[in-house]
């Protein structure tokens, strides 16, 4: 089987399987036996393959993967424990090899360093096709897929999942647009004035997606119960696929700053899911200073010299560097973005898994809907948004009573999906 036809049967047959055995109508061993026949067996050398190629196979090799480690933990006894036998009857072409191998050195292939199993990039950057970020009708970013087929791979062929999908990388290109103006702040001779409207794009997404009835969206109990459980491990100790692998959202908070203890530590820890570039990119932003303390440094203000100031010297700082009002702005809004976030998460996980704990229903086995894949619980999704409204422009708030409304454009982000989104930017403040 060619690349092309492994992708047909990735978006037709896998959904279909996945659903069966799902729905108990058919029996998990139908999926190995069936990837045996018609997959794995044809799998190209992928020593032949472009890397472009390889990337396309990683995704869909990466669906292969995710539904092979479910459907094994959830049908046998001790198999969250050791999740990666699941791919014991699994081989790949004539040489036979083992299949995690194969996609460890389609990954390495691809050249992007790209990780052994499924990942935010594999299932939402290259899966969805280009996102493109309008502003005033004028492209500001553009977020490309691999894929120029229009559609969008997911585990069980439904509208949730694809619409999941395409919420999470309209929401990385709204930030990659934001971080477009904020990167060249951080040369050494930028003069730093902000502008936030785009980021306030992403505050309405997110609350746009809550706001819709679920046949728009995607139902809680879908995202508990089915899309989640896909994310369960390979092998013990692996990093699946999660929002908080999101390359631009940590960009932006090193850009940005946050003061949380251990942050730099928890963002390390997830450098292995990420792409070789990103880590780069992001170790560079975690080394320099923030862009709000270079601002502070600009303008002759120390460390702790805000929140020593009383509220007349605040005033005439602010008088004297009016840029501060753009910047208090640009960090307010981060910090309600991260709250409709936490709002995203707190009615899609873990507000019904309270109800489902205090009905006496519990938890999933695999992938437990207490935390996020990655390990983030309420709590500490709570803290980010606190440790983001407590930003370092905040000792300025007494004075910056919601600030001046201005004319806000109406940045759109539109993609190939054929599902143009308009956004309304939102005044801050
Ligand atoms: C219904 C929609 C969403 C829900 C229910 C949701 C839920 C979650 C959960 C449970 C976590 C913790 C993850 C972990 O432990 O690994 C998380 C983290 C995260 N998600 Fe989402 N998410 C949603 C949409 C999005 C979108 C659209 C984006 C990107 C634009 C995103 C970006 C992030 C980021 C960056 C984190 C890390 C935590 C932070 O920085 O605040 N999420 N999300």
């Amino acid at each position: 089987m060619g690349p092309e036809q492994v992708g047909d049967w990735v978006l037709d047959e896998l959904p279909r399987l996945n659903q069966a055995i799902l729905h108990d109508h058919a029996p998990p061993d139908l999926l190995v036996t069936e990837l045996s026949e018609q997959v794995l067996d044809d799998l190209p050398d992928i020593t032949r393959l472009t890397p472009e190629q390889a990337q396309q196979l990683v995704v869909h090799l990466g669906f292969v993967g995710a539904s092979v480690a479910r459907h094994y933990q959830e049908h046998t006894p001790g198999g969250v424990t050791h999740p990666e036998r699941a791919f014991d009857p699994l081989v790949v072409g004539g040489d036979r090899l083992p299949f995690r191998g194969y996609f460890a050195a389609l990954a390495e292939h691809t050249g992007t360093g790209h990780y052994e199993r499924d990942s935010y990039s594999s299932l939402v950057r290259w899966n969805v096709g280009t996102i493109r970020v309008l502003l005033r009708g004028e492209p500001v970013a553009e977020l490309p897929g691999i894929f120029d087929d229009g559609r969008i791979r997911s585990y069980t062929g439904t509208g949730g999942e694809e619409r999941f999908f395409l919420l999470v990388k309209q929401g990385e290109a709204i930030e990659l647009a934001v971080n477009c103006l904020l990167l060249p702040l951080t040369f050494a001779d930028a003069d730093l004035i902000g502008e936030n409207a785009r980021l306030a794009a992403l505050r309405r997404l997110f609350i746009d997606f809550a706001a819709q009835p679920a046949e728009k969206t995607m139902a809680a109990e879908v995202f508990m119960d089915v899309f989640r459980q896909f994310a369960a491990h390979w092998t013990p100790g692996d990093i699946p696929p999660s929002g908080a692998l999101d390359p631009e959202a940590l960009k932006r908070d090193f850009l940005l700053g946050i003061d949380l203890p251990g942050y730099d530590q928890q963002a390390r820890r997830l450098f292995p899911a990420l792409l070789a570039s990103e880590r780069a990119e992001i170790a560079e932003l975690m080394s320099g200073p923030t862009l709000p303390r270079r601002l502070l440094a600009e303008i002759g203000a120390g460390d702790s010299a805000l929140s020593d100031l009383d509220d007349g010297d605040l005033r005439r700082l602010v008088a004297q560097h009016p840029a501060l009002v753009d910047w208090y702005r640009l960090l307010a809004m981060h910090a309600r973005v991260s709250g409709a976030h936490l709002m995203l998460s707190k009615k899609f996980l873990f507000k019904p898994q309270r109800q489902r704990d205090a009905a006496g229903i519990g938890d999933r086995l695999l992938v437990s809907n207490r935390a996020g894949t990655t390990g983030m619980t309420e709590t500490y999704l709570d803290r980010l948004t606190r440790a983001r409204q407590d930003h370092t422009l905040a000792p300025l708030r007494p004075v910056l009573i919601a600030g001046k409304p201005g004319s806000a454009p109406d940045p759109a982000i539109h993609s190939d999906q054929g599902t143009a989104v308009p956004v309304v930017a939102e005044l801050t403040g």
